[in-house]
């Protein structure tokens, strides 16, 4: 596991070096294989990262030519204020030349989470391959206090799937049913990336990358510790209980 992470002053300095990360990290896919396939995060974090991919980088020579998946989504509509689609789509997709046939949402209209996930895997294997697990270029994540990332929470069985590489489950917080990811698909992926801010986040960032191991306690940790190559951008807030000792390399 290649772990590297990145603090910076502000949110918005982690939003604009993660916003660079992404477009390098495309540059290279689309150089090597004529395409980036891309799995998006949803929650609040990501809007300050879409806005400056949108705002700073809508002219760079990758848009055409790549693959935008989500790495979860509620079961709401996608017009509904809490779809992950709906707010990607309103910060970035809708202000970057981005193929509409390239942009793969889950459908949340199927009439249940697993019903969902399982025309959700179709669409990945159709378009990322069939054969074992199909490997995102890169899979953008965040990290919710509790330590779930995706829609990968703590102790949930999801975290046991190592056949299915998207499930339907539940948010214990809202009851809201989710589609989400499996271990296998982030572990397959050619890069995770975390963009995580706030000093809300602080005490769990310490946990996942400086404690001990938790297990299916802490799913942002089970994710990075089988994974091939990871990068965090954080904002001091949330690397505040970091210490220097810990740093690895990559360190801003
Ligand atoms: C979601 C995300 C989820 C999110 C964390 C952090 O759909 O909500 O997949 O994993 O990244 O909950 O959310 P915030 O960025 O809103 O703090």
């Amino acid at each position: 596991m290649n772990v590297e992470w990145h603090v910076l002053e502000t949110e918005a300095a982690a939003a604009f070096e993660a916003a660079s990360a992404f477009v390098d990290l495309a540059l290279l896919a689309i150089a090597s294989t004529g395409r980036c396939t891309v799995a998006l995060s949803g929650g609040t974090t990501p809007v300050s990262l879409y806005d400056v991919l949108a705002g700073h980088h809508a002219h760079r020579p990758i848009w055409g030519a790549m693959q935008l998946f989500w790495g979860d989504e509620r079961l709401v509509p996608p017009t509904h204020e809490d779809s992950n689609y709906r707010m990607a789509n309103a910060r970035l997709l809708s202000r970057v030349p981005v193929e509409p046939t390239a942009i793969h949402p889950v459908p949340t209209n199927l009439g249940s989470a697993d019903e969902s996930a399982t025309a959700y895997e179709r669409t990945i294997r159709k378009n990322l391959g069939t054969a074992g697990s199909p490997v995102f270029d890169l899979a953008m994540l965040g990290l919710g206090a509790d330590g779930h990332t995706a829609s990968l929470f703590p102790s949930d069985s999801a975290l046991q799937e190592r056949q299915r590489l998207v499930v339907g489950v539940r948010n214990p917080a809202s009851a809201i049913e989710r589609v989400t990811v499996t271990i296998p698909l982030l572990h397959a992926a050619s890069c995770l990336l975390f963009l995580v801010t706030g000093g809300a986040k602080a005490a769990v960032v310490k946990a996942v990358l400086a404690g001990p191991d938790q297990g299916s306690r802490l799913p942002a940790q089970l994710v990075c510790h089988g994974a091939r190559r990871v990068l965090w951008f954080m904002d001091r807030a949330a690397a505040r209980e970091l210490s220097t000792e810990s740093a690895r390399p990559g360190q801003d």
